[in-house]
């Protein structure tokens, strides 16, 4: 992994990319960035999802079926493909054997000299407890701390949370400390766990090395 190293003013390293695929039990997971034509199939996962995402997700003030129809995708990937140009996100588009399952997404990106970014993800219903979140936030932890220059990767779950706790443990995610009232998730202040990982934190390989060694997924 490369060291830390001064950088042009305004450089978004690492952005386009396009890392993976890895095999899991659910199939080839990829990482692609969000596109336009995301619309369809990333409104009819949420809205079928509504039960599973509403208690993990930002309060969708104004309703869950009007912020996830498909007329709201256009402004989002505009604002997404902007800020990904600016550098400030890297928004993922997850893909199970070519078709889009979620999103892993790099968001509120400081560089130097923290070097530093949050990861946030959801994936769809049916291809849960596969693998597919474990190797996607794998590929974009490693895409983090190789292409794009970072050092440090955080992540906040709420505690009852019990699969994306699990997600983060396996990727070796260390627990900091509780945010009190930390997020406007269904409708009030949750608290939330707070995790990190540093570049220095991860084994040779990377995570996705280790996931391979693990026999949790394996290269293709
Ligand atoms: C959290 C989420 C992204 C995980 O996605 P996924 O693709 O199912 O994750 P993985 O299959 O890689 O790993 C999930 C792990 O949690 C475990 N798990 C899932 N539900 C569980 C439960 N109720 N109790 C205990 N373990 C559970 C799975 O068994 C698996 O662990 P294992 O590999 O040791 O068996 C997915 O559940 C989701 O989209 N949830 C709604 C949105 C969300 O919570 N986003 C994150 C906000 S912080």
């Amino acid at each position: 992994m490369p060291p830390p190293v001064a950088e042009p003013l305004g450089g978004h390293p690492g952005w386009p990319a396009r890392p993976g695929p890895l095999r899991v039990a659910a199939g080839e997971v990829g990482l692609r960035p969000v596109r336009l034509t995301d619309a369809g199939a990333w409104s009819s996962i949420r809205l079928r999802d509504e039960a599973y995402l509403t208690p993990w997700e930002p309060t969708p003030y104004g309703g869950w079926a009007r912020r996830n129809a498909s007329v709201e995708w256009p402004g989002r990937w505009y604002l997404l493909r902007t800020a990904a140009r600016r550098g400030t996100t890297l928004p993922f588009a997850i893909t199970v054997d070519g078709r889009f399952a979620g999103h892993v997404m790099i968001g509120n990106i400081v560089r130097e000299p923290l070097l530093s970014a949050y990861v946030g993800y959801w994936c769809d219903s049916r291809l849960a407890g596969q693998g597919v979140t474990t190797a996607a936030v794998a590929l974009v932890v490693d895409h983090c701390f190789g292409a794009a220059r970072l050092h440090r990767i955080e992540a906040t779950v709420r505690p009852e949370n019990v699969a994306s706790l699990r997600v983060l443990a396996k990727l070796g995610f260390r627990h900091e400390g509780v945010l009190r009232r930390y997020l406007d998730v269904d409708g009030d202040w949750r608290d939330h766990h707070s995790f990190a990982i540093t570049a220095e934190e991860t084994p040779a390989g990377g995570l996705v090395g280790r996931l391979v060694r693990e026999r949790r997924a394996s290269w293709v």
